[in-house]
């Protein structure tokens, strides 16, 4: 894999490829000593232009624990902050001899742009493209969704047929993007549940049915609940009447958790607003896997970066 910049580009063979990789990643995650030789010598560099906590350890542990050199980079108090283009941070990079760049940006588009570009050789991996893609959550939860149902005994299978409801913000979530491409190409069932004013105009183009009540969504007993936070800082006003009407009507609340069915899982990719999309009792109890997908996004991150930079520097 010469960059990972959208699951759109995942067939369903690749994509549980990347999975099965992440499975052997998870196995030395048990081990005494969590640490390969495999990227010794190289260099990855975490390019985060937006705020982040879990995606960015989540890269730095994933580089580390397969020995390559971690360069964190963060737009606040760089060059960038004086107005350095996005070519000349990524000839800088170069220069400096990087291998894979991790990348988070607020304008849709921009990894695509710098593995199109050739200010740098290195592979992309997209951490996050403004409301467009993050691919790599999208594969965790996949991760997360298949070892919650098969164990063991994971490897090489997909998802057909389960169900999975995504609710919230999907209008500014690109978590929700990539995991609808992702989890359709691998045979699951995806209903979106939101307000009209948070879906995209373009949703009725998407592979997945659409509704607006969140009761009627548990109603249909699905496999999966995935909560989206409100992403306040890309709104500009005017999506629902207030914090307490949305909770009211689309929130993950005490009463539609125990609504769910026993054996259904409450997935969110962080951070949550607690009281706001999800309660404290769903975010905490033994069918939520917030924590796991955390540990389990530093198993497909280390996956993805060994995919990334074990190419050669060949054309994507
Ligand atoms: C998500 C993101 O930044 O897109 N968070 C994450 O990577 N875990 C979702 C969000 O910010 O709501």
């Amino acid at each position: 894999m010469r960059h990972l910049l959208s699951t759109r580009d995942l067939d369903r063979e690749e994509a549980i490829g990347i999975l099965d990789v992440a499975e052997d990643m998870a196995e030395v995650q048990n081990r005494e000593v969590r640490k390969l030789p495999t990227l010794r010598g190289r260099t990855v560099v975490n390019l985060f232009f937006e705020d982040s906590t879990r995606t960015r350890i989540s890269f730095e542990a994933a580089a580390k624990r397969l020995s390559a050199d971690v360069i964190n980079f963060s737009a606040k108090g760089s060059s960038v902050s004086k107005g350095e283009s996005l070519k000349d941070t990524a000839q800088t990079l170069a220069s400096i001899g990087a291998d894979a760049v991790v990348v988070r940006h607020p304008a849709s588009g921009a990894p695509q742009v710098l593995a199109q570009s050739d200010w740098i050789e290195a592979g992309i991996i997209n951490a996050g493209d403004g409301t467009h893609e993050h691919p790599t959550q999208g594969l965790l939860d996949a991760f997360t969704i298949r070892r919650r149902l098969h164990g063991r005994t994971a490897r090489g299978k997909a998802l057909d047929g389960v169900s999975v409801s995504i609710v919230g913000d999907i209008l500014h979530s690109r978590v929700a993007r990539s995991n609808v491409w992702l989890l359709t190409s691998l045979g699951a069932n995806v209903r979106l549940v939101a307000p009209a004013t948070l879906l995209p105009v373009g949703v009725t183009g998407w592979p997945v049915t659409i509704g607006y009540d969140l009761d009627d969504a548990i109603a249909e007993r699905p496999d999966v609940v995935m909560m989206l936070r409100i992403q306040a800082e890309r709104m500009s006003g005017g999506f629902f009447p207030n914090a307490r009407e949305y909770s009211r009507r689309w929130g993950l609340d005490d009463a539609r958790f125990n609504a769910l069915p026993p054996t259904s899982i409450v997935m969110h990719p962080g951070p949550m607003n607690r009281g706001l999309e999800i309660s404290s009792r769903a975010a905490d109890s033994d069918r939520s896997t917030v924590l796991e997908q955390v540990t389990n996004g530093v198993s497909v991150r280390m996956a993805v970066l060994y995919l990334v930079l074990s190419t050669g520097k060949g054309p994507a």
